[in-house]
């Protein structure tokens, strides 16, 4: 895909910066309902796995805790050293391996397991172990799963690292934020570059294949010089990919943000700036862009995927497993089938109290519509190959895409007159900086978005 950034429009982009959705799902979360319920979720297991079913799996487990708390955290976790605490969590976390596991189909293999959070490395290495065996021994692993784990550096021992390596883990994103001394003080997350480097070391040398490291841009006193230093830095590393998160400030949903005074964020024209200078820098240095925060080195997965259209986009970011249904696990854990998704609850206690008694945990969930499978490929195939072949959608929907689509290409003509888009024949192609303003596209195709942000704030700002 190369360096397609040679001039970045600042203009355009700050035209453009608005709430909106990241579309890790479509429909997107708020849409979710208590309508749906833990039966409605058990049914459809059951019905997905009769005899004869054999599609892939892919597996999530969501580890809450953490440490200490990082004040722009927008994850969903809980700050604990409890140790009890974190046992008792992973007891009903096997426990509910234990209900889910036997109602698949034997034939079904699981393709990718990732564990979120929260930090997973806040686990003991004997409880990673423990952990890592649970799984293998439940589930059909297939023997080149793709497993992948986050992980914070702050807190890790090499015997982790060598605990999820024995797990069967191949694949680690680690988080560093930035390297700047004072915007850790900032945001209650002290980290120096040695304590980084020595961890990224630890994990070459235990042999995990792709390494990804987690920045964000737009957090207090950053200017474009200090962050352009973080990023030189994290290039001498030579990670295999690299997040640039956009900084995500929701106070409304994430009361401890308030923590980090408004004052001492980068203006929106800084943060431009600071996003043009990363594009740049990191395109220079060989790593490609993605889409959505995420770069690659050209011989990474995730970059060859892209090349052969078959990228794929769910809760986690990109991936290259395309089709598998996902089944997740723990407290606020996402399952998506091909026209379900079920959360579980966010609530601990009525999380164990659900598993307990033998109950799914789920909280909320939603039944896709015959017109949320045609968005939902459409913001998917523009998400992840930037490009969008609308005579494949015709065939594959049976629709006639410019009649079914006629409101959402009005709304894309304002996104070709600025040259971001363009349209040919069967195609519509996101070109130059209108890259940067994937969400932005995507909301074109978008049914609910004026229902859902009419009265209350939702959703993050898309630059
Ligand atoms: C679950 S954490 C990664 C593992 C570990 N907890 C850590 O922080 O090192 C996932 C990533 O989300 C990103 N993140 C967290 N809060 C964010 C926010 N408010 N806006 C943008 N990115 C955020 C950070 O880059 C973080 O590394
Ligand atoms: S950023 Fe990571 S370590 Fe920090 S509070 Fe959030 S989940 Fe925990």
């Amino acid at each position: 895909m190369g360096s397609p950034f040679s001039q970045v429009d600042l203009r355009l982009l700050k035209k453009y910066d608005r709430p909106g959705p990241r579309y890790t799902s479509y429909p997107t979360a708020p849409l979710f309902s208590n309508s749906f319920t833990n039966r409605d979720f058990r049914r459809e297991i059951v019905d997905t796995n009769g005899p004869g079913s054999s599609g892939d799996i892919s597996l999530y487990f969501h580890f809450p805790f953490c440490d200490t708390l990082c004040y722009f955290c927008g994850c969903t976790m809980v700050v604990s050293r409890d140790r009890k605490r974190i046992e008792e969590y992973n007891h009903f976390l096997k426990k509910e391996i234990a209900l889910v596991a036997p109602m698949l189909a034997e034939d079904r293999r699981v393709v990718q397991v990732h564990w979120g959070g929260g930090t997973p490395t806040h686990l003991l290495p004997e409880e990673i172990r423990e952990m890592g065996e649970i799984i293998r021994t439940s589930f059909r692993l297939d023997p080149s799963a793709e497993m992948s784990v986050e992980l914070d550096p702050r807190e890790l021992l090499r015997d982790d690292l060598l605990a999820l390596r024995d797990a069967g883990f191949n694949r680690m994103s680690m988080g560093v934020q930035d390297f700047d001394p004072r915007v850790q003080e900032a945001v209650n997350r002290i980290q120096p570059e040695a304590m980084s480097r020595q961890v990224y070391d630890w994990a070459r040398d235990a042999g995990f294949m792709s390494v990804n490291i987690d920045l964000i841009y737009g957090l207090p006193y950053q200017t474009k010089t200090s962050f352009e230093k973080t990023i030189r830095t994290v290039v001498r590393f030579a990670p295999d990919r690299i997040a640039v998160f956009n900084y995500a400030h929701v106070p409304w949903l994430k009361p401890h943000q308030k923590l980090i005074h408004p004052e001492d964020l980068p203006t929106p024209e800084q943060k431009l700036d600071i996003l043009k200078m990363t594009i740049e820098v990191l395109s220079s240095e060989g790593y490609e862009y993605i889409g959505m925060d995420h770069f690659a080195r050209p011989q990474d997965e995730l970059a060859r995927a892209q090349k052969e259209k078959t990228l794929y986009r769910n809760f986690q970011g990109y991936s290259t497993k395309s089709g598998a249904d996902l089944y997740g696990f723990g407290m606020s854990a996402i399952s998506h089938f091909q026209s379900i998704y079920a959360q579980n609850t966010k609530n601990i206690p009525e999380y164990y109290k659900a598993i307990d008694g033998g109950d799914f945990a789920t909280h909320v969930g939603y039944r896709m519509t015959d017109d949320d499978q045609i968005r939902k490929f459409v913001i998917m195939r523009l998400m992840c190959d930037l490009d969008l072949d609308t005579r494949a959608v015709e065939k594959r929907f049976a629709i006639d895409f410019a009649r079914y689509f006629a409101s959402s290409l009005k709304l894309v003509e304002e996104f070709e007159e600025e040259g971001l888009v363009i349209r040919t024949p069967g195609k519509i192609a996101i070109v130059g900086a209108g890259r940067l303003l994937l969400r932005n596209i995507a909301m074109c195709f978008d049914a609910y978005l004026d229902s859902m942000t009419k009265d209350k704030p939702v959703f993050s700002r898309t630059v």
